[in-house]
């Protein structure tokens, strides 16, 4: 008879992230000997700008290697008051900030902060899949509503109305998302705030790809409402995915206890890091646009050229740095195909079951990496293609 896991209930509901097996079997190709296209990851291929590196150099060199206040550095926290009012006109109280290491831990702090057991958080299908996990691992439920590629991968705004049940506690929005590239205008974020506030909801927003959005100017929750939690970090505006900084902001009665999940989870963010992010938001901008710029130019290649190996892509990506496309006429089994793509053809994609049932049939491609290796990519794609019987 073969024993029970001993591995604990709540772990047992966290899903795995496929595409990491995706990463691991790219690696073993590589070891022996095989050139494999990384289409798969949503890591800047930049470096982080120089102006930060300094920053954090300069910080080590003066001894800030110790801890900080959990709540982070009021100097990182007054940054990031000064960058919500001048990129949005938003005016954030540095009190309602905490710092974190990274936007995933900001999730544990939101959700930990808001979730009895039970309690429901609205999430698009597809989304990040660190959503879904973080509320189940919580004792949360999370409920799907589904996004569509023709809609732009945007909520239909009386879909999630229906979604709506006594035990909601919580919509989350991700605007540019991951892994859509889809972007929510300011009347989807305005009925949604809408919708929070009449149904006595949170709204919480991942706002990691603001910097991203290639067409249109950012808008951020705040904007519509004050019901709301914004995460946000640096990993992919700043090219600091390595550095592990993030932060939330939360309303005024949630941050106490999002504090204390700090004080005892995590302590602090790294005291040089956050000396570092505060020199991203001051001086790192142009960075950001130079890189958004590189990333449109690969989007406005890319974009056209699945479409033309028949891939389908009925609405483009307006954000961050993945195309989220439909490739039901080459396999419904996602995972079945990001597996001979990556054997057969030699080029690593996500499969987007990853981000949830309404991801099946979809291929997640990221566009973090550089345009003669996504050429290289598509002729290797279109050839596989050809070739199928
Ligand atoms: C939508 C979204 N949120 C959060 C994260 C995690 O960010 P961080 O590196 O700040 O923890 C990612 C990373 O891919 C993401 O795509």
């Amino acid at each position: 008879m073969s024993e029970p896991s001993p591995v604990s209930r709540r772990a047992g509901l966290i899903r795995p992230f496929i595409v990491m097996d995706v990463v691991a079997r790219a690696q073993e190709l590589e070891a022996q000997g095989r050139d494999i296209v990384h289409m798969e990851i949503g890591d800047p291929d930049f470096p982080t700008p120089s102006v930060i590196v300094r920053a954090a150099e300069a910080a080590m060199d003066a001894g800030d290697t110790g801890y900080t206040q959990s709540l982070g550095l009021p100097d990182l926290r007054e940054a990031i008051t000064a960058h919500m009012k001048s990129s949005y006109g938003v005016a954030v109280d540095a009190e309602n900030i905490v710092v974190t290491q990274g936007t995933s831990p900001a999730m544990l702090l939101l959700f930990g902060s808001v979730l009895d057991p039970g309690d429901e958080v609205v999430l698009a299908d597809p989304c990040y899949p660190a959503y879904p996990n973080y509320v189940s691992f919580l004792g949360g439920a999370p409920v799907s509503v589904p996004v569509r590629a023709e809609d732009g991968f945007r909520f239909r705004i009386d879909e999630v109305e229906r979604a709506i049940t006594p035990r909601t506690r919580v919509i989350m929005v991700n605007s540019p998302s991951n892994p859509t590239g889809g972007v929510l205008g300011p009347q989807d974020l305005e009925a949604l705030a809408t919708l929070a506030e009449r149904n006595g909801l949170w709204l919480a927003s991942d706002e990691i790809y603001h910097g991203l959005q290639f067409e249109g100017r950012e808008h951020t929750v705040l904007e519509y409402t004050d019901r709301a939690f914004v995460l946000n970090g640096f990993s992919k505006a700043y090219a600091m995915t390595g550095w592990r900084l993030g932060y939330l902001i939360a309303p005024k009665q949630f941050v106490r206890s999002a504090e204390k999940i700090q004080q005892n989870f995590f302590l602090c963010a790294n005291h040089f890091v956050q000396v570092a992010g505060t020199a991203a938001l001051l001086h790192a901008q142009d960075d950001v646009a130079r890189m958004r710029a590189v990333y449109d130019e690969r989007r406005r290649y890319l974009v056209p050229a699945l479409r033309e190996i028949g891939l389908g892509v009925a609405t483009e990506p307006l954000g961050a740095f993945y195309v989220f496309a439909d490739a039901r006429a080459w396999g419904a089994d996602s995972v079945v195909l990001a597996g001979r793509l990556l054997e057969e053809a030699g080029v690593a994609v996500g499969p987007g079951i990853d981000f949830g049932p309404g991801g099946e049939g979809f291929l997640r491609l990221s566009y973090a990496t550089s345009i003669e290796r996504l050429r290289e990519g598509v002729s290797r794609l279109a050839e596989w293609a050809a070739a199928r019987p």
